[in-house]
This record gives structure tokens, sequence and C-alpha cells, in this order.
């Protein structure tokens, strides 16, 4: 049943049909944080990504001798798909997947007024990760999306960073979370609607994306790391914060087995400690729905069209019974 506090149920992290609806719902209509321009300070090497199946290039090509220069940046996919991308003001990169996508200030509204407070083009790139994991790319962002768990599961954490003062404010498609509001530059969070985070805390700026495998449990995290110290104080941040990410992951994948053994169907959702999670798996619901409802119309019309009319099979009475839109 729906309610505006419940969590979204299990299926919605496991069923394949359901996965794909979502890749047409959510990724292929979403604008995709990259990196600060940071990220592409080396001329010789593009930066190459591949979220939702889509592979996206990064290039820059303005003159070595600029130093930070944003202007000979440019993003294209590899199948000459056309996509969107937006550089902000303060030096953030952002792309789409498709035309699909709507402008980046309708999607992001209001997102400037607060990333353009911070100057991100400070800290250089250090060190990109990746590897994969065996649960949902929301199993990850559930985690990402409220602190409730850091106090038993980031013990190193909790320390600099005590749950009692975490809060989370949500807008329209990314929020923004505050570990301690006396340190304004220090353990601010944000996420970015659907799958990218930016995590400046611990001395060091890290972002990460959650990129959804060819299969509902699977994803594959990627880590880019931005720090101004000596080798030896980004090696300590490293740990810092390696620590952390090597914590949400064992959680994420425990959580994954019981979302898909049945151990776990779906629960209510604390509305305050919580909020961001209600926040983000309303509006995966939302888009969800609506593919679901305009792939059904565009259904009904072309079998309309075949049959003179009457045609009335829509997406969820698939042979068997594989979407569940519930
Ligand atoms: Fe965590």
């Amino acid at each position: 049943m729906d309610s505006p506090s419940r969590t979204l149920p299990a299926s919605w992290f496991c069923s394949p049909a359901l996965y794909q609806l979502e890749r047409r719902a959510v990724f292929l209509k979403s604008w995709h944080f990259l990196g600060p321009v940071t990220r592409f300070q080396d001329r010789k090497k593009p930066v190459i990504y591949e979220i939702s199946q889509v592979t996206l290039i990064v290039e820059n090509s303005s003159p070595e001798s600029d130093g930070i220069n944003s202007d000979g940046i440019i993003v294209y996919a590899e199948d000459k798909a056309k996509i969107k991308y937006h550089l902000t003001p303060s030096g953030l990169l952002f792309s789409t997947l498709s035309l699909d996508a709507p402008s980046f200030e309708e999607y992001f509204v209001g997102l400037e007024v607060l990333t353009n407070t911070v100057d991100f083009t400070k800290l250089p790139h250090r060190r990109s990760i990746s590897y994969s994991g065996r649960f949902n790319w929301k199993t990850m962002i559930d985690g990402f999306q409220e602190c409730l768990h850091c106090q038993y599961t980031h013990p190193t954490f909790s320390k600099y960073y005590p749950p009692t003062f975490y809060s989370v404010t949500n807008h329209s498609t990314f929020s923004q979370h505050i570990a301690d509001p006396s340190k304004t530059s220090d353990g601010l969070f944000l996420y970015f609607f659907p799958i990218c985070t930016l995590n400046v805390y611990g001395g060091g700026m890290s972002s990460f994306r959650t990129c959804p495998g060819t299969e509902p449990g699977w994803s594959r995290m990627e880590f880019d790391y931005y720090h101004s110290g000596t080798e030896a104080e980004f090696e300590e941040y490293f740990k810092f914060v390696r620590q952390v990410a090597l914590e949400d992951f064992e959680l994420c994948e425990k959580a994954q087995q019981g979302l898909e053994g049945g151990v776990y169907g779906e629960g209510v959702l604390n509305p305050v400690k919580e909020n961001g999670v209600l926040f983000y798996q309303r509006r995966v619901r939302e888009c969800v729905y609506r593919q679901f409802e305009l792939e059904k119309k565009v259904k009904e019309e072309e079998r309309e069209k075949e049959a003179g009319g009457g045609g009335m099979q829509g997406l969820g009475e698939g042979k068997n019974g594989a979407v569940a839109v519930q």
C-alpha cells in the first residue's frame, strides 16, 4: 500500500523488468554529476564515464598554460547520441544521457544558488577508484540519504561528526546534508538525484557515483578524491574516507541479500531522521509511475491504430507478470 512514509517495496530493488523501466524513467531523463573542473585538468587524458550503459567522454581542450580553465571542456556520448551538458559558475560539470532530460535549470531548480557559494576549483584531483558491488543502486542511496546508521556503522566518522547534529534538507532534485551547522566548510554532503554525490569532509573532497549495472542487483561504485595537502596528508584523508565507504559497502551487500532473500519486504521511514530517503524514493516512484503510464498510453494508441481501437494491454500485463508497479 502506498503511504508517504513507507519505503519502496523490495521488488523495486530486485525485479529486472522494473529495472529496465526505471532506466527509461529515471536515468535517461536525469542530469548526472561528473566532477568539479579539477577532474579534467589533464588535457592529454579524456575522462570516460559509463552510466546506465551510456558511455560519456569528457575532453578538456583549453590551453595547458591557462591552469584551471573550463572553456575547452566538452562532453559527448561515445555512440554520438545527442546529450546535454552544463558547467556551473562554481565549476561543477553535469551531463545527461539523452535529450529526454529537461534543461539543467528546470531539473536543478535552486542548485546554483547553493553551489555558487563554494569554490569547487580549489582542490586538485588526486585519485579515482572503481569497483563492483552486489547491490541495487537504491540500496546505496538509501544509506547515503540518512545518518541513522552512522553511529553503529561508522564509529570513526561519528567521532568527528556526531549524528546529533546531522540534518538533511531536500530540494527538487538534490539534497544538502549538514553534519555540524557551526562548521560551514566541513561536513557538507550533496546528493544529486539519482546516483551522484559530492562530499566535503575530513579535510578533502570526494564524489561518488553508484552506476547501475546491467542487472538490478549489481552496481559499480566510482569514487573521485580531491585534496590540496602533501602526499602523506592525502593518504591520511584517503584512509579515513575509505574506511567509511567500506563500512557502507558491507552494509549494502548485506541489505541487498535481505531484499533478494525475502527477509525484508518494506517498512516505515522516520519522517525526520530519514527524510532524505523518503524524498528520493518518492521521486523514483513518481518517475516510474509516470513512465509506466506514458508507455501504456503509447502501446494502447499503437494497438488502436492496428486493430481500429479497443487495445488495452498495458506493461503490467506482461507474459509472466514481470512488471509489478505497486
Ligand atoms: Fe554510511
